[in-house]
């Protein structure tokens, strides 16, 4: 299958929409086929949310399990009336996070395939803070039921080159909204229960929502990874790229003096994710290619960070690199939802410097 690119970067730019060329694209979705589209978290593969025969076609394409359900992303929140139960309270609040990158679980009402819901009783929401992609939607005519856009296991693709990586040819189309500005998925927020509960951390923090749900928490398994978590998809192997990753946490001199003791005991090509003030000293290194250092911005701030995540680790395993250290952060606000990302990269694999380790890594 031949799989087109609609490029709609000059749109952006202009603050202008090609409603012509999005036409064309709906017809692909109509038609019961898959396509691509940018969000501001990932990029993610879109089908008719209402067409199992579509449903399934993302499964095959991602190689995903089938007791994973799927985020239903719709243009309006009025839209959602149709699909699930919003009690009031919820729908107020929502109107001040949406659209942006938060999905929310709720009773589902029948009109939603098994397919989307893998048979579970509540069905996953979100409208994407991204112009394009909810003209997209509004003009397809249902909800866009949409994963990240990776083969399941990998990294999810945040660009055009990404997405393409892993889905060139099994899809109908891409529609190439440029980078994504968060990186990493959204934030799922169980509003099912009693305590509203996030099941995946994401840009909007615990502290964030705690503004407009008193007694907000965070589903055990995100603290404590022995405990079977909610969301089904947790549980998977999952942002792994084909490198070995190894995530350091410390304060900036132990790490490199950890690298350094690594460097010498490795035959292994190496790439490095630090922060800024790092990249330098690692540049003059002999045992690293400069090309293989990739800055992950300021440690104070880590949004750069969250946005080049996965891009980076693809873009090393392009290079062959067979090991990537990545200078982990403290498992709190945003560094907790980077984290929850990075521990499942490494498959475990974490050090703590000058602290307990939880798991050594043995090169
Ligand atoms: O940012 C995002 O959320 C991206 C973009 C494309 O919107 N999408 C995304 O989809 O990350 P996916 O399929 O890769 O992750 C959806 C997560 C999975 O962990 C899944 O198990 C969970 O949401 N989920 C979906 N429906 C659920 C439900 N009814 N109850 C609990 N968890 C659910
Ligand atoms: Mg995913």
């Amino acid at each position: 299958m031949e799989t087109r690119i609609y490029d709609f970067k000059e749109d952006i730019k202009q603050n202008t929409i090609d409603e012509k060329k999005l036409f064309e694209i709906s017809k692909f979705i109509k038609n019961g086929g898959l396509v691509a589209i940018p969000t501001e978290t990932v990029y993610g593969l879109g089908a008719d949310g209402l067409n199992p025969n579509a449903l399934k076609k993302i499964f095959i394409a991602k190689n995903r399990p089938q007791d994973n359900p799927l985020i239903l992303h719709v243009s309006d929140i009025e839209e959602i009336e149709k699909l699930a139960y919003l009690k009031i309270e919820d729908k107020i609040k929502l109107k001040n996070l949406w659209p942006g990158p938060l999905t929310v679980i709720l009773k589902k009402k029948n009109i939603i395939p098994d397919e989307v819901s893998a048979g579970l009783d509540t069905v996953a929401i979100r409208i994407p803070n991204h112009r394009i992609t909810r003209k997209f939607i509004e003009i397809c005519g249902c909800p866009i039921a949409a994963p990240s856009a990776n083969l399941s296991t990998k990294p999810s693709p945040t660009n055009l080159r990404d997405t393409l990586a892993d889905m060139s040819g099994k899809i109908d189309a891409i529609i190439d909204g440029g980078d994504c500005n968060i990186g990493i998925e959204s934030t799922v927020l169980d509003l099912t229960t009693d305590t509203p509960t996030i099941l995946r951390p994401g840009f909007y923090t615990e502290e964030h929502l705690s503004k407009y749900w008193k007694n907000i928490k965070y589903d055990l398994s995100i603290k404590n990874s022995a405990a079977t978590p909610k969301s089904p998809g947790q549980k998977y192997k999952h942002y792994a790229p084909n490198a070995d990753v190894l995530v350091l946490i410390s304060d900036s001199v132990d790490f490199r003096t950890e690298i350094l003791r690594i460097l010498k005991n490795t035959t292994k090509t190496i790439g490095l994710m630090v922060f800024e003030d790092d990249v330098k000293f690692f540049e003059q290194i002999d045992k690293i290619e400069k090309d293989n250092i990739i800055s992950m911005g300021s440690k104070i701030d880590l949004s750069l960070m969250g946005q080049k995540i996965f891009s980076s680790m693809r873009n090393l395993d392009s290079k062959n690199v067979e090991l990537i250290i990545i200078n982990g952060v403290k498992d709190e606000g945003y560094g907790l939802s980077i984290m929850n990302r990075l521990k499942k990269s490494a498959s475990g694999n974490i050090k703590v410097l000058g602290g307990e380790n939880e798991d050594s890594f043995d090169i």
